[in-house]
């Protein structure tokens, strides 16, 4: 399948904004593609939430630059950030993975004025951002950053009190690099987590008295009875008094072939299910994969580990 080039986002961003928002965004969604996006339909698909539209990658493309294609976990951080209205109280918005935009996009303002930012290490996400922006109206602004760089320092100028940080960084749990996206991922899943809660740390270090800030993190963690790994982590790095763990129980984790597969909690064995994806293991290395997600599960059980669970980690920075 044929995927969408930066160069070639580029001129859809451009084509776009040529039209009126309201134009672009019928004209997506009525499947009258603008006449570059036509060549290629297959690979990009259209999210709908929060009556705001979002163009991303298809679920079926593959390769390390494929952009985040699910918007079910924006809804759960919206969806959180809403119901304690920590979005009514913040001054500016930054979402420390954007892709294309689900969540920096997707947060509803009812405060005018609110900056909002959007930051991804992958450039080609930042393109599908920016169309999102500008056929959905949002004056959110994207910049290309890794978080294990930290947060950039440039958003300690800006003359605001509230800080409201998002971040739903990749889970990389992952044997042998099997997984399509530029995860840099880690056998225990959680590095860019813990990166970012290394970021948020240093950052806080340097606000000036009187400024405030949240960040709410959707995260994974593996678990060993009522021990979660990434919640230490949290207590030890900010305080256990500043940091709450949502476990989200009610919700399905383990995405294999574009739908989450289990309960919240889930059992340590289910990790062999992803070996099982067409979307994430190319056929030629299913029996590797089965073989490594295997050894893995052994060797986290050896540390004691028995389920990998998904919560919302809210931190008072
Ligand atoms: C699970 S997706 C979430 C995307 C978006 N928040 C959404 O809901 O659609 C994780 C995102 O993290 C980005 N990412 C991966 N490594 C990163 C890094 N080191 N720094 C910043 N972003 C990174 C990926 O490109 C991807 O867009």
């Amino acid at each position: 399948m044929g995927v969408y080039t930066l160069a070639e986002l580029t001129s859809i961003k451009k084509e776009l904004s040529n039209l009126l928002p309201a134009d672009a965004r019928d004209r997506l969604v009525r499947g009258r593609l603008s006449t570059t996006i036509q060549r290629k339909a297959e690979s990009v698909q259209l999210n709908r939430f929060r009556q705001k539209v979002f163009l991303t990658d298809a679920q079926s493309v593959r390769g390390s630059g494929r952009v985040y294609p699910y918007v079910d976990e924006a809804e759960l951080l919206v969806n959180y950030i809403e119901m304690h209205g920590y979005h009514t109280a913040a001054d500016v918005i930054v979402d420390l993975c954007c892709g294309c935009g689900h969540v920096i996009i997707g947060c509803p303002a009812e405060v005018t004025g609110v900056l909002r930012f959007g930051l991804d290490i992958n450039p080609r996400a930042l393109q599908f951002a920016e169309i999102n922006a500008l056929i959905n109206e949002s004056s959110a602004v994207f910049q290309l950053g890794d978080i294990r760089c930290g947060i950039p320092a440039a958003f300690h100028r800006l003359q605001v009190k509230n800080f409201l940080f998002s971040a739903n960084m990749p889970f990389g749990l992952d044997p042998s690099a099997f997984l399509p996206i530029s995860t840099s991922s880690d056998e225990r899943g959680t590095r860019l987590t813990l990166a970012t809660l290394k970021g948020l740390k240093d950052f806080t270090e340097h606000l000036v008295p009187g400024r405030t800030g949240r960040a709410v993190v959707l995260a994974y963690s593996l678990q060993s009875q009522a021990i979660y790994d990434v919640v230490e982590h949290a207590y030890a790095i900010f305080g256990p008094e500043r940091v709450r763990w949502n476990l989200l129980e009610h919700e399905r984790v383990w995405r294999v072939n574009g739908v989450k597969q289990c309960r919240n909690p889930m059992p340590l064995d289910n990790l062999t299910l992803k070996a099982e994806s067409r979307y994430d293991v190319d056929e030629a290395r299913r029996e590797e994969a089965r073989a490594s997600y295997a050894a893995l599960v052994q060797r986290l059980r050896a540390h004691g580990y028995t389920h990998l669970s998904m919560g919302i980690l809210d931190i008072r920075l």
